[in-house]
């Protein structure tokens, strides 16, 4: 098993904190397009994710080269509310002039083995993401990366995998396995509230978590705020 390298990054708050991931997202697509053209970034679903979504609607993100993927999404009918890509549609994605044909859903269909594995068929031959931006759940999970689940850390064959009794509603969904989404040049994590302060330091000691199942080589960063990180002060901290 590869070993996480972890850079956090501890804001006092959820709006600086989404201030700093929406000038990441910015960074990473300005160096990938003048890089090679395009832009491949991996979003989350969640409440934290979706602030910066709503911050990237209004600073107008979003253009040609821009390719969208998704980390997981909950396998329910097209333009369910509770599917991530309804969620990031309606906070940004419908807004931009991103073209319809690169936003790459997971298909919303409730056979979530055949999901999955039309996602892994996209997915054949992407190479590395640009940016994967992630979510933490209370118990640790990333993506729809449970605790004492397959993470696809090892040995899963796919890239995208049908996750079929989540413990958090709705039980069925498809995932990126763990090496997928380590497969990116930067790999952000967006955590915040105290609600988080468990998972995060369960995290920090080590605990076995999917979250830390994600080893891109150039490392993650944890964007948290004060709440999320218990005992922390404003200044990155180890
Ligand atoms: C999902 C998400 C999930 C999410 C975290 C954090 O579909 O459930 O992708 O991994 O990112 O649970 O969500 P919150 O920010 O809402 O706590």
């Amino acid at each position: 098993m590869t070993d996480q390298v972890l850079r956090w990054h501890v804001y006092a708050d959820a709006r600086e904190l989404l201030a700093e991931a929406e000038a990441v997202v910015n960074r990473s697509a300005t160096e990938s397009m003048a890089r090679r053209g395009r832009f491949d970034i991996v979003l989350a679903g969640g409440s934290t994710p979706r602030g910066l979504y709503e911050r990237l609607a209004v600073a107008g993100a979003g253009d040609k080269g821009w390719h969208i993927w998704f980390g997981d999404e909950r396998c329910l009918g097209a333009n369910d509310p509770d599917r991530n890509e309804t969620m990031a549609r309606q906070a940004w994605l419908d807004q931009s002039g991103i073209p319809a044909e690169q936003i790459h859903g997971i298909p919303p269909t409730r056979d979530t083995e055949a999901a999955a594995a039309a996602y892994s068929a996209l997915l054949v031959g992407l190479g590395d993401f640009d940016l994967v931006l992630l979510g933490i759940g209370e118990d640790g999970h990333t993506a729809s990366l449970f605790p004492g689940d397959e993470t696809g850390q090892t040995g899963v064959s796919t890239d995208a995998f049908a996750v079929l009794d989540a413990p958090k509603p709705p039980p069925q969904r498809v995932s990126l396995s763990a090496d997928r989404l380590s497969r990116s040049r930067q790999v952000v994590v967006l955590a915040t509230g105290r609600g988080k302060s468990d998972a995060i330091t369960r995290w920090r000691r080590g605990d076995d978590l999917p979250i830390g199942g994600i080893t891109p080589r150039a490392g993650v960063d944890v964007f948290a705020d004060r709440e999320a990180v218990p005992g922390s002060g404003t200044e990155a901290c180890a």
